[in-house]
This record gives C-alpha cells, structure tokens and sequence, in this order.
C-alpha cells in the first residue's frame, strides 16, 4: 500500500513539475533573446507587407515552444515578421526552418530583417513559387505555417500532410469559421482539413485567424 502511495506521489511531483523541465530543456541564449526582442519592439508598428499581427506570431512561438517542434516550413515569408517568430522559438528548440517567398523585393527584405534579428543562421530562405516548391520538398516536417496565396491552401497541405510527421501541426493564417464570398479557398482548406479523422483542427481568432491542426495519427 505505501509504496502504492509513494509511485501516486511521483506520478504528481512529475506533473507538476513537467512545465519547469520542459523549460530546462530548451536552448538558453540570453544574448540572442535580448537581440529579437530589441527587434521585434523596434518594429512593432512597421510591418505594412500583409505580415502577422504580433499576437499571432506570439501564438506560433508558443506552439513550438509547447511541442519542442523542429523542422518547420512556412509558405509566405512576406518581409519575415511570422519567420522571425518562428524562428526564433527554433532557436531554443534546436530547430531550423524553410521559409519560401515568390516576390523578390519582399524576399531580399525579409534577409535584411532576419539578419538585424539574429536568426540567418535558423532560416532557410528560398525565393519560388511554392506551387512548383512546396510539393518536391524533401520534409519530414513536424510544423507548417501557410500564408501565401489563399485558393492553393488545399493544395499545399494535400502536398505536405504526406510528409508532416505524426504529432506535428499544421497551422493556416486568415481562417475564420465564419465564411464570406471573400473567403472561398480559406473555406474549402477548413471544411476538407476539418473532415479529416486523422487530425484535430480548431480555430484561434484572437489576431487575424489560425487554424491549427494537430496530426494524431498517420
Ligand atoms: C500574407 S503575406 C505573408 C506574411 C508573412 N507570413 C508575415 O507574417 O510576415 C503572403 C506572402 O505570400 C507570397 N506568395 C503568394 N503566392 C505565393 C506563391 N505561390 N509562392 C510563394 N509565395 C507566395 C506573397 O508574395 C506574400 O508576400
């Protein structure tokens, strides 16, 4: 009976322990943390290339951060603010992630900004169409971020849901439960992604709308 009791009361110290040494396994970089952060405030209100609201990316960081993810994709760099979330939990994660953009401008700025941030060394990124990239990717992957275009949203997780490993994520920017005439290809991702028994899907509406889609099994 008492050692019944004994091997409960570890079961509970590990409980309430688990949170505190999930954060001790993370890589500790104070250095780089104080960098992102001094970079992030400086440009909290200068992000105008369709980028992430801060608490959407705050939203991916904590994801990964959650689920110790490492090999992450995002389809739509834009000038990098959700990258540089992203990647920046990677960076404590041990992670790396492959971020593609078609514009060349937007591409080229998102360098500089990934550079000013601290993080190059965590990001690969390519400058393509995603339609013609996305599908010869090599994966595995165990997190994806899609915000490029809207109507191919089916299309690229019908091409990566293959290769995202089970227990991994895939979110999508700009879904909202509710449709509008505005909103067909985010629609058809939802409802296909939603009928899925493999996955578990729910919305996050607190910025500008996360489906996030937790991979139970294959
Ligand atoms: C909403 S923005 C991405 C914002 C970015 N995630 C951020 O938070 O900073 C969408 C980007 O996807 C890019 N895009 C659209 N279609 C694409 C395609 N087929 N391949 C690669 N990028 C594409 C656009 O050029 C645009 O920069």
């Amino acid at each position: 009976m008492k050692s019944i009791k004994i091997f409960l009361l570890l079961i509970l110290v590990s409980v309430i322990l688990s949170p505190c040494l999930r954060s001790q396994d993370l890589i500790q970089n104070p250095e780089l943390d104080k960098k992102v952060k001094a970079f992030l405030e400086e440009n909290r209100y200068r992000w105008r290339d369709m980028n992430v609201p801060a608490i959407d990316g705050q939203l991916l960081y904590d994801i990964i951060l959650d689920k110790g993810y490492t090999r992450a994709l995002e389809i739509g760099t834009s000038t990098g603010h959700s990258a540089i979330w992203i990647a920046w939990a990677l960076s404590k994660t041990g992670g790396k992630l492959i971020t593609i953009e078609l514009d060349k401008g937007r591409h080229k700025e998102a360098l500089v900004n990934f550079k000013k941030a601290g993080l190059s060394g965590y990001i690969d990124a390519r400058l393509a169409n995603a339609h013609e990239l996305v599908p010869g990717l090599e994966g595995p992957f165990d997190f994806v971020f899609s915000d490029a275009d809207k109507n191919w949203y089916k299309n690229y997780f019908m091409a990566i849901d293959p290769k995202l490993e089970t227990g991994g994520c895939f979110t999508a920017h700009n879904i909202s439960e509710r449709r509008s005439r505005f909103s067909y290809g985010q629609a058809e991702f939802l409802d296909y992604v939603k009928s899925l028994e493999n996955y578990e899907t729910t919305v996050n509406s607190a910025g500008g709308g996360l489906s996030i889609s937790y991979k139970k099994s294959k």
